[in-house]
């Protein structure tokens, strides 16, 4: 990548081996990003250099295949807190995903901190990783949850709500920075630093953020951010947890067992300080390893670069498919991120899905996992495409011509 320069995106392409297919007699359009990225040969060759080099178990051992394993281990943790800009990687724990970092935080801060009339305040368009920690939690401490409102199709905030929401019942604030289902891009920090004048404690779930758009936990001023590996080019079953310092200090333990802790007696166990007393067991090792290799990856790209590279497919697709009749669009006219959810007039979103793939196109029809938002917008599911930077305007002109056949084959 030469400095200054646009990204080559059409060289960038080739080093996904699995685009390089077709299905269904059709070049497959991978059209699915926001369930999970492809990967590049670079993680692919890292996952292999390492079993064959370098595996083994982390921490306990102190022979040569440990050590290197060991400090790669670690090594994955420094460049995740440089990936967010963490203080420092005692701020890193590792988790399985974005699930579990949340569960992680109901748990442990949520179990030690909430009493029964407390609030957990979330908002209408959470995934439902954002949402059943917490009700699970709400059972458990006699906690309640409230929502800050969507608007309606374009599931934005209806921030006017919020003021009065911020009540001094409110322990936590807990809310996705770019939604899954709609593409609205919240205002993280804006509402991070109205929870934290307060003395409202925040978590955001970066999932659909992380890997698209630089991110700073630092100038968000979040408490908790969580993400997945899988969905920034990195593999499946490595997440991130990042708590500031401070906070991840003063919790209790996850997960008993192994590694996580400094003694342990037959009456009592003396625990590690964060981060490793929330890891207890043999972690993933190979997948932080994979992880760092697509951080390197993304940022010899340049994020900015991806960001504005995945907002100008969607805009250019969300245009393309407003021009056609008997749809419905969901999510922000502007400053969308990189995906559209529609619905076809009298088409079920999952027939629009099963069509597209007999046209080599990859897209996903469901409720996306957040069930009560299309609950309150009406309906049972949409369609989704979701983009990255390996996907192309040629690509999204053949999806919406995808379209176009599925609306003419039910027109029949
Ligand atoms: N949360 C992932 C999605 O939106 C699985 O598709």
């Amino acid at each position: 990548m030469k400095p200054g320069q646009p990204p080559p995106w059409s060289e960038l392409r080739k080093d996904f081996p699995i685009l390089d297919q077709s299905v269904h007699g059709k070049p497959l359009i991978y059209f699915d990003n926001a369930a999970t990225s492809q990967k590049p040969r670079a993680v692919i060759d890292a996952l292999v250099r390492y079993y064959e080099r370098d595996n083994a178990n982390v921490h306990r051992g102190i022979h040569e295949l440990s050590m290197r394993a060991t400090t790669a281990f670690e090594a994955a943790r420094a460049r995740t807190a440089r990936f967010i800009n963490a203080r420092s990687a005692d701020e890193i724990v590792w988790t399985r995903g974005t699930s579990e970092a949340i569960n992680l935080v109901a748990n442990t801060w949520g179990a030690k901190h909430l009493q029964p009339g407390d609030v957990i305040l979330l908002t209408e368009a959470e995934h439902h990783s954002n949402i059943v920690p917490w009700q699970l939690l709400a059972q458990k401490t006699g906690a309640k949850i409230a929502y800050i409102p969507v608007t309606g199709d374009e599931g934005t905030l209806d921030l006017f709500t919020l003021d009065s929401l911020l009540t001094s019942q409110v322990k936590l604030l807990s809310l996705v920075h770019i939604s899954n289902s709609m593409g609205v891009v919240n205002p993280v920090a804006d509402l991070c630093a109205r929870a934290r004048q307060r003395g409202i404690v925040t978590l955001v779930d970066g999932a659909q953020s992380a890997g698209h758009k630089p991110v700073d936990v630092q100038a968000m001023g979040c408490d908790f951010f969580a993400f997945s590996g899988h969905k920034i080019c990195g593999p499946t079953g490595i997440g991130v947890l990042y708590g500031r310092q401070e906070i991840l200090d003063q919790l209790p333990p996850y997960q008993g067992g192994g590694e996580m802790i400094l003694t342990v007696g037959y009456d009592k166990t003396e625990f590690k300080p964060a981060p490793h007393r929330f890891e207890a067991g043999t972690p993933d090792i190979s997948g932080p390893i994979g992880l760092q290799a697509a951080m390197d990856y993304l940022d010899a790209i340049g994020r900015e670069n991806i960001w504005q590279h995945d907002q100008e497919l969607a805009h250019y697709a969300y245009e393309q498919l407003a021009a056609l009749k008997d749809i419905r669009l969901f999510g922000p006219k502007t400053g969308r991120a990189g995906l559209v959810s529609f619905l076809l007039k009298d088409v079920h979103a999952h027939d629009v899905v099963t069509l597209a793939d007999q046209g080599g196109v990859a897209l996903r029809g469901g409720h996306h996992c957040t069930q009560p938002l299309m609950h309150k917008l009406g309906v049972e599911s949409t369609a989704r495409a979701s983009f990255y930077f390996y996907n192309t305007r040629e690509e999204v002109d053949r999806f919406v011509e995808v379209v176009r056949e599925i609306q003419r084959f039910f027109a029949q």
